[in-house]
Formats: structure tokens, sequence, C-alpha cells
């Protein structure tokens, strides 16, 4: 790694006075990411530093058009990159890029020094120059990151993105407020990215950083707060604009009040109630079956009887969320989507030298199913992962309330739902962590964990909801087993009602 080369070989006194750290590649990957939506021309980076924004860039920009122009004041750092030779696309320029009429640019991405502008020598010579580019007085900045942004921001073309680590302070900051006013009432700030492991992913850093991504497009659109818990995480991201857990309008963020707390207590654990525990003290939530050609494993009656498939080679299984609409799901429901010719069967090969199966399954490999990115790495190709029933099911995706579902029949599931599959202790709760999960309360401390993938749709993993907070042994054991069974009974016949049930025990039980 060049940057462990450079700290290695570069007093701590050199790297501080010119606000020197570095920023970690899968950080700038996602930053990059945001920039290169828009496919730009032109790509500023301030602050090259040892160019890490440059190498992601070079990586995944798609047009072979562009320049990179980079600025950087260090001729220390500079060397250090020893481009004898001309890099791709690249330009840079040493000199202060504060002091500097840099022009317009379609992407603009930074990660600034963080210093005291009190330190900066040359402020005094500076600060009129950037007064008269931006046309406005510059008081009170305190930060020269913050100068780096309002800069920015001014050479940003219409249309333009522009991807900024800051220090986290800004948010409270008297000198923030103005840029705050700015991002907010021109439409800018599109996503906020806060880290809550921050060790984990800035080693390096001495100050709580976070990543403001904007857009010069003029829509107003509510502003996506995205947190991030750890590197692995950031490795999963492959498009950083539809990966976020909040939203919030930008009305609720007035530039003249502190947007920590705001934006902190969208992910607060206030409102998880004392002694919950994580869900996965009961028992795991898994991903259902992923067949890789659901239209061949996926079976009707009518399939079913056509290649005369016998019981011994096909088991129950929803294989559709819509093929579940209320929150318990029993037998006769089954039998239901069965008569009505749905595709409530799969495929579940024991024995192949059945002459229906046979038959079957040469003419999966005619329709050339065999060859799919799943089927073609398992062996044999249609066999199935193995899966018991889950009594509690969770719809993968969700718009609104979230889809719980008390599973009362034998019938597997495939990817649609998450299935739940309870430990020992668990299988004594499994009616109780149901109500609690139908209740309102269940339901929101659920979501405080979702990705959302935009238009209000939310997406779980297992790992989400193994997450999820929920009451204890003990807690769980105060619910009346008659209230648990009616509301059972009830969410069968009215939802709603189930709901106000399930929220008038909760209620009672949070009250111990
Ligand atoms: C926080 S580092 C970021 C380096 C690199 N872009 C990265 O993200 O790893 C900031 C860089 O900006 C340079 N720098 C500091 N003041 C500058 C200025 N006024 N004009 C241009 N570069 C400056 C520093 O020398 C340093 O290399």
């Amino acid at each position: 790694m060049r940057e462990c080369e450079y700290i290695k070989h570069t007093s701590i006194n050199h790297r501080k006075d010119y606000g020197q750290y570095f920023t970690p590649s899968l950080v700038s990957q996602i930053m990059v990411q945001w920039i290169l939506r828009y496919d730009p021309q032109n790509i500023l980076d301030p602050a090259f530093g040892l160019g890490t924004f440059y190498d992601q860039v070079i990586k995944h920009h798609q047009n072979q058009e562009y320049q990179f122009i980079a600025y950087e004041i260090d001729k220390n750092i500079i060397d250090y990159l020893n481009i004898n030779n001309p890099k791709p696309h690249l330009t840079i320029h040493n000199c202060d890029y504060l002091e500097t009429n840099v022009g317009k640019f379609d992407a603009i991405i930074c990660n600034p020094p963080y210093m005291r502008f009190q330190k900066f020598l040359t402020r005094h010579d500076v600060l009129p120059k950037i007064e008269q580019q931006i046309g406005k007085k510059l008081v009170g900045y305190a930060n020269i990151s913050s100068v780096f942004l309002i800069k920015a921001l001014s050479e940003l073309n219409d249309d333009g993105s522009l991807a900024f680590i800051m220090p986290f302070e800004f948010f409270n900051t008297g000198y923030g407020k103005e840029i705050k006013q700015s991002l907010v009432e021109n439409n800018l700030l599109k996503q906020i990215i806060i880290f809550s492991n921050e060790k984990e992913i800035f080693p390096d850093a001495t100050t709580t950083v976070c990543i403001l991504l904007c857009h010069k497009d003029g829509k107003k659109a509510p502003i996506k707060i995205t947190q991030i818990k750890s590197n692995t995480e950031l490795e999963q991201i492959s498009d950083i604009s539809n990966y976020y857990h909040q939203q919030i309008d930008s009305s609720n963020l007035p530039y003249n009040k502190k947007w920590t707390p705001i934006l902190l207590s969208l992910f607060s654990d206030q409102f998880i109630p004392q002694y919950f525990v994580k869900l996965s003290v009961y028992g795991t939530f898994t991903r259902g079956i992923a067949t890789g050609a659901n239209e061949f494993f996926a079976l009707t009656k009518t399939k079913i009887n056509t290649y005369q498939l016998d019981d011994q080679n096909i088991c129950k299984c929803i294989t559709k969320s819509p093929q579940i609409s209320r929150p318990v799901f029993t037998e006769y429901h089954f039998k239901m989507l069965f008569d009505a010719d749905k595709p409530v069967y799969c495929l579940d090969v024991k024995n192949d030298e059945h002459q229906g199966i046979r038959e079957y399954i040469a003419l999966g490999e005619k329709l050339a199913y065999h060859q799919r990115y799943l089927t073609k790495v398992r062996n044999p190709w249609y066999k199935l992962e193995y899966r018991q029933p889950a009594p509690i099911l969770f719809g993968v995706f969700s718009r609104g309330r979230l889809k719980v579902i008390r599973n009362l029949t034998t019938a597997i599931n495939f990817t649609c739902y998450h299935g739940f599959y309870p430990n020992m202790f668990g299988k004594n709760f499994l009616d109780n962590l149901f109500v609690y999960l139908l209740s309102d309360i269940g339901q929101e401390i659920i979501k405080s964990n979702k990705r959302s993938y935009g238009n209000n749709l939310d997406k779980f993993e297992p790992g989400d909801l193994n997450d999820c907070f929920c009451p204890n042994q003990y807690q769980l054991a105060l619910m009346d087993n008659m209230e648990v069974e009616k509301i059972i009974k009830t969410a069968n016949i009215d939802e709603e009602l189930a709901v106000k049930m399930s929220n008038d025990l909760v209620d009672k039980l949070l009250c111990f």
C-alpha cells in the first residue's frame, strides 16, 4: 500500500501541517460510485494526496474520454507519487487549490485537509479571492475543510455531482450554517453517510467524519441517510445511491440547528425498551430456497398431474410472496391455493428413477434449465437445498407494514420469504414472538434495521432480522396465553383488529 509506505517515511509533523489523512480504498470506492453515476467528462480532486480517488476512477469509469484534474500543495507527496510517465487522463497541479481559479467541473471528489483555518498561513490572501469567486463574505470559517467545500460547490457545473468527506462536527458549528443552508435550499444535498464504528473504517482519522453526496439537479427530494457499521458492509455496496437506512425531509434539517442530534436520533436505540434482547436469542432467520429456475421447480396441480410427479418427489412450498395474504397461513389456505392451480409445490427429488421425474428432468435439460447460473454448480443440478418448514415467515421486500406470517402448514419457502428457525428455547415462544412482530412497536423496531431500495421499498436481510430487538423470555412469558391464542385466531379473519390486540398486549408487558 502506497499510503503505508508514505506514512512510514514521512514525519507526523509534516503530515499534520498539510492535513494528510488518507481515504481507505473501500470508502473512496463508494464515493467514486456516486460521481460516476452521472458520467462526468471532467473530474476535480482538490486535495490529491496519493490519489486514491483517481485510482478508483481509472478502474471504474466506463467512458474513455474524460479528464481528471488534481491539486496538491505538497511537493514532497507529489515526488513520492513518482509520476515520471504521464498517467492516463490525469493532470496534477502542484499548487494551493484555495488560491487557484480552477474553472468548472462535472464532478468533484475530495477528502480535504482538516485543520484549523487559523493555522493556514496564507489565509489573509486566500479569503478575499474565494469571497470574490463565490460572491459571499466568509466569516468565522474555523476549519479549512469547510472552505474547500464552499469553494468546490461554486465550481460544480449544473447537473454535476460532488462527493466530499467532512468532519462530522461541521454539522453543528456556526461556520457550517451557511453551507448547510446552501446545501439544503439549493437541493444539492442528496445523501449523508455516517459511520458508527469509525475506528474500524478510518483507523487513521483523528476526527469523526461523514460523507456528503450532492447532485446539482435542482430537484427537491428527501435526503437519504446511510449508516455504515463495518468494512464488510462497505464491501457489499454496489450502488451507494440505493443503499440507505433512513430518509429525512430537508424541512426537518433546519440550517440553523445542530444536525448531529437530528441525524443520530434517526438511529438511536432510545425506543428499544428496557431488557429487550436480540431475536437471535430465540433462533435464526434464514433465507428461503434459491432454485435458480423457479419456473421449472415451482409446480402447480396441473403440472404435477401432467407429468405424473409422485408425492415422494415433490413438497409443499410457498413460491411467491403474494400467495400468502394474511398473517396466519393454514393448511386450509394452502389447499385453496393448490385447488386454484397456484404453484404451491416444488420439486424435491428423492427418487430419480421414477418415470415421471425422469421425464420432467429431461424436459428441464431440453429447456436448458440445468445450465443456469445456480443450477450448473449443483450436483445433480435439480437437487434443491434442504429446508424444514419455518413456523414464522418474513417477507423479504415490503412497503409500509412488514409481512410477518405465522406458518401453520408444512410448506417450505422460496427466497420471497425468510424463514425463522427457533432454537430449543425459541420453540416455546413462537406464538408470543409472532404477536410481538405483528404489533406496531415490534414493526417499528424491526424497521430501524432495514435497508431501503428507493420507492419506499424496504428490504430485509436475514442478518437484519436476527439483530432486531424483542422482549426477553420473562417479558414474553408475561403475555397471557389465552390472549395470544385469540390474536392468532383473529389475525386469520381481521388483521387490523389483530394488530390492535397485539399492540395492547405488548403495551401491557412494557408496563411491567
Ligand atoms: C486529507 S488528505 C487527502 C488525500 C487523498 N485525496 C485521500 O483522500 O487519501 C488532503 C491532501 O490535501 C493536500 N492539501 C492540503 N492543503 C492543500 C491546499 N491548500 N491545496 C491543495 N492541496 C492541499 C494535503 O497535502 C493532502 O495530501
